[in-house]
């Protein structure tokens, strides 16, 4: 099975993305982490996305579509079907992909788009604490580690992510409207199934909601 997950900032992409990964034996392609993690090493995609990661703005859609083009290529990296998240992200992006699977002869099967109402997003996002060592997310609300700023699967320090700054995360949203949220249009006008699911709910009702959606 082939996916995309699209959503606004902190609609759960990447805890859904996780579990869905490993529920339907999915290889997870997020583009936000692969680009975290460029930055973190220093590479040169980490020194060319940096900038726009910390302004909240979208890194340039060519970048992106090299990173992505290149993992779908390798099969064997893909044996079961790959979940993208965060991906596509505007326009160019989605048509850059449907040139990529049509050539690859790797047809999507389903869009799901999270939807979550943007002032919720906010308290999330305010609320998330990543774990640098092992990648573990936890939200200080609704998914609270049991020691406070301390990762229950490998003890790493807690860390709130670059980008989650109140600003930043005002410029990542009016990004999504403007230039993401038009892609729901774009694959509901094309031939793959596209699912909406309600994302403000608990974590374990919205992976079913899913679930029950791809089902169909
Ligand atoms: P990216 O990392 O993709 O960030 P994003 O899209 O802004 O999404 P987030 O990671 O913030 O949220 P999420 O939806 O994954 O939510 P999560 O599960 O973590 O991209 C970052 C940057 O990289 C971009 O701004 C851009 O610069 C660049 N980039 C990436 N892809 C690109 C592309 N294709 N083109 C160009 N540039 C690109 O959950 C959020 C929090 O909420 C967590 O604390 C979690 O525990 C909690 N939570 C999750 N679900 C629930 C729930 N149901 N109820 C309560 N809390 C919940």
């Amino acid at each position: 099975m082939n996916l995309i997950l699209l959503g606004p900032p902190g609609a759960g992409k990447g805890t859904q993305g996780a579990l869905l990964a490993e529920r339907r034996g999915l290889a997870r392609i997020a583009t936000g982490d692969l680009l975290r993690d460029a930055v973190a090493k220093g590479t040169p995609l980490g020194e060319a996305a940096k900038g726009y990661m910390d302004a909240g703005e979208l890194v340039p859609d060519e970048v992106v579509l090299g990173l992505v083009r290149e993992i779908l290529a390798d099969e064997e990296a893909t044996p079961g079907g790959f979940l993208l998240d965060g991906f596509p992200r505007t326009i160019p992006q989605a048509e850059g992909l449907d040139g990529i699977l049509a050539e690859l002869d790797r047809p999507l099967d389903a869009v799901v788009v999270i939807e979550v109402a943007d002032d919720v997003l906010v308290r999330r996002i305010s609320g998330r604490r990543a774990c640098p060592k092992c990648g573990a997310v936890y939200n200080i609300y609704s998914d609270p580690p049991r020691s406070p700023g301390v990762c229950d699967r490998c003890g790493g320090a807690l860390a709130e992510r670059a980008d989650d700054t109140a600003e930043t995360v005002r410029r990542r949203l009016e990004v999504y409207h403007e230039q993401t949220a038009p892609l729901i249009a774009y694959y509901e006008a094309g031939p793959t199934p596209v699912h909406r699911v309600d994302g403000d709910r608990p974590v374990p009702e919205v992976l079913d909601a899913i679930l029950g959606a791809l089902e169909k």
